[in-house]
């Protein structure tokens, strides 16, 4: 209790600093000011700020909250399967069947646990909402729930045959699909030459400065130039060139030996490497055992570039943007044509990251982007109270990024993102997820999935809560401009905390919603978002589950008199994840992926849901849904 009201102190001063900040950014001029005057309603202060009988824009019926076996979407809206773990991916093959699958059919199926999703357009540089390729990343497995014999125990990893690791090993990484709507349904093109499945095993390429590093030297890839497959695929982003990245968030338990034997122990304990070979692939492969191939952990924790429109195309680990726990790779080209990519780093108390190209991108030559992911400048957040983010840039010579402290050159600056970043000053965070820019206003939300570590002496300006159970979205307002204008490559800008997530009736969570949040509009947990075409908000969760609501989608009005206020449209089956969610260009598909539905299960025999299939004797599936009006119109409008 004590600390509880020690905490209480601590918020309240802070608070208090920040009504001072917002004065000071509503009296501020120029463009931003436009925006802010309606834009700043619905933060801190929602409560004291509003008129009754706000409408919200989202034109839809909220869902009424609800969690049980299966899922939910708001009426008028149907949510239907597109692609689901398992489904055949080339002509000929069988349907799945979970006792039956071998390592090399999954190879061939789509992967487990969809993640991240990109949908491009067919052909490459259209805007065709109809068929396109829908990229989408297969993160982890959850064992668990996979296999008839093993259990959530702690003993997986251990226990797993031969053949049920490598089949874990080709279930991960990424599935790229050929998709067609045809009378408003989305199915798999199960034989387009586009199809293909990337996995723990995919020949991948290494670029930028940390390619050829000895770190990077290993007995398999001895000039460090290559690298094998891809791992903890999560979040992602898509460029204006046609390709998708997609993020590695971290490896620390997929390796095994003892990480103190390694030359670089001090980097792996940063990057939290614990040596327990959760997925027990150090028993099979030599290179997953740290004390006989160190250098393979170095191979990891990249942003991954894929041309979905190539199937021969290689895999390329653009070390350029730094290493971390991936999340979120999202790219806006600036109005002078640099590429900017906005990353979190999802760890307790890790940072939020930004990437600058030095080429600019020409988009009448998409063929400019290719390999401009390789020079630029990284860069990390500094929040301050008076309501200011500096990005300090991660660069060789900075300050204390010196050889005498241990970073010899821009490659090590690199290979040691987070203790660079440490060096600088960044300021911890409450797990940043996703991050994403809102295409009409231009401005930047980095959300903070949760943070249990949190305690009151922690706390700073802009991750508030002391056990953060909830999350929090944070504003991020570039200078220059609103929309096109505004400037992603500028060395500071202004930021505010959009909303504090949690039950705004329970004060202990000390939510900030917009004042008319329903009761089943309130959500916790945010972990990743995306923009409609009109520029509203939908947030996925993860997490609600402890809070014994489900995980879902939430649209949420950024402007205007309703900012802040969410509305809930889909609800996922228990034990599962909303996650991934991705809009059609013409804004009438919303593809999520439900990600471990039944995981919370402790084995398969008591799976607390068996979605989607509901087949007795069979397994659940994670899998993408495309939500879609009845009417066929835009989601929302
Ligand atoms: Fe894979 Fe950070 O969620
Ligand atoms: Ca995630
Ligand atoms: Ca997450």
């Amino acid at each position: 209790m004590s600390d509880r009201m020690n905490s209480s102190q601590d918020i309240r001063t802070i608070i208090a600093d920040r009504v001072s900040r917002r004065g000071f950014l509503l009296g501020s001029a120029g463009g931003l000011t436009a925006v802010a005057a309606g834009g700043f309603v619905g933060s801190l202060f929602s409560g004291q700020a509003h008129a009754q009988g706000v409408q919200s824009s989202l034109t839809f019926t909220e869902l009424t909250r609800i969690y049980d076996q299966t899922h939910h979407v708001a009426e008028g809206y149907k949510a239907e399967v597109v692609a689901a773990w398992g489904d055949a991916m080339q002509a000929g093959q069988a349907a799945f069947d979970a006792k039956t699958m071998t390592a090399a059919d999954q190879a061939a199926r789509f992967g487990y646990n969809a993640d991240f999703i990109a949908y491009l357009p067919l052909p490459r540089g259209s805007q065709n909402s109809d068929n396109g390729l829908l990229c989408v990343n297969n993160e982890y497995v959850s064992f668990n729930v996979m296999f008839d014999d093993l259990a959530d125990d702690g003993e997986g990893g251990a226990k797993m045959t031969a053949e049920q690791v490598a089949l874990c090993n080709a279930a991960i990484g990424h599935s790229i699909v050929e998709i067609k709507r045809e009378a408003g349904v989305w199915s798999v093109v199960q034989d387009s030459p586009m199809n293909r499945r990337i996995t723990l095993d995919t020949p991948m390429a290494i670029s930028g400065p940390v390619a050829g590093h000895a770190w990077m030297k290993t007995t398999a890839e001895p000039d460090g130039m290559s690298a094998r497959g891809t791992n903890y695929n999560c979040g992602g982003g898509m460029t204006p060139w046609g390709t998708v990245l997609t993020c590695e968030e971290g490896a620390s338990d997929t390796f095994g030996g003892d990480i103190t034997k390694t030359p670089f122990a001090d980097v792996l304990e940063r990057y939290g490497y614990d040596g327990s070979d959760y997925y027990g692939r150090a028993r099979f492969e030599d290179r997953f055992n740290v004390e006989k191939e160190p250098n393979e952990t170095n191979h990891f924790d990249w942003v991954v570039e894929i041309d979905p429109y190539d199937a021969t195309s290689t895999p390329v680990k653009r070390t350029a943007l730094g290493r971390m726990a991936h999340e979120a790779s999202t790219v806006v080209v600036n109005k002078d044509g640099k590429v900017v990519v906005y990353m979190g780093d999802d760890d307790y108390f890790e940072y939020v990251y930004r990437f600058v190209s030095d080429a600019a991108y020409d988009a009448a030559n998409p063929a400019s982007g290719k390999d401009i992911l390789d020079a630029g400048t990284l860069s990390v957040a500094q929040f301050a109270a008076d309501g200011t983010v500096t990005w300090l840039p991660l660069v060789h010579g900075n300050g204390p990024l010196t050889a005498e402290n241990g970073f010899a050159d821009q490659a090590e600056v690199l290979l040691k993102t987070r203790l660079a970043a440490d060096a600088l000053g960044a300021t911890p965070m409450d797990r940043p997820e996703d991050m994403e820019t809102n295409p009409v206003t231009g401005r930047v939300y980095a959300i903070m999935t949760k943070n249990k570590k949190m305690t009151a002496d922690k706390l700073n300006a802009v991750n508030t809560r002391p056990e953060n159970f909830y999350g929090h979205i944070v504003e991020m307002i570039p200078p220059g401009g609103v929309g096109v204008d505004a400037d992603h490559t500028a060395a500071s800008y202004t930021w505010d905390l959009f909303v504090l997530a949690g039950n705004p009736k329970d004060p202990v969570h000390g939510a900030t919603f917009h004042a008319e949040t329903s009761e089943s509009g309130w959500f916790v947990c945010p972990d990743n978002l995306t923009f409609d075409p009109k520029g509203r908000m939908f947030v996925a969760t993860d997490g609600a589950n402890d809070f014994d609501i489900a995980d879902g989608i939430y649209g949420v009005d950024t402007e205007g008199p309703a900012r802040g206020l969410p509305k809930l449209l889909f609800a996922s089956p228990i034990g599962a994840e909303a996650t991934g969610p991705c809009f059609t260009p013409d804004g009438t598909t919303l593809f999520v992926s439900v990600q471990h539905p039944a995981e919370d299960s402790d084995m398969l025999a008591n799976a607390s849901t068996l979605w989607p299939d509901f087949a007795e004797g069979g397994v659940p599936r994670p899998a993408v849904v495309a939500i879609q009006r009845l009417d066929g119109g835009e989601v929302a409008a």
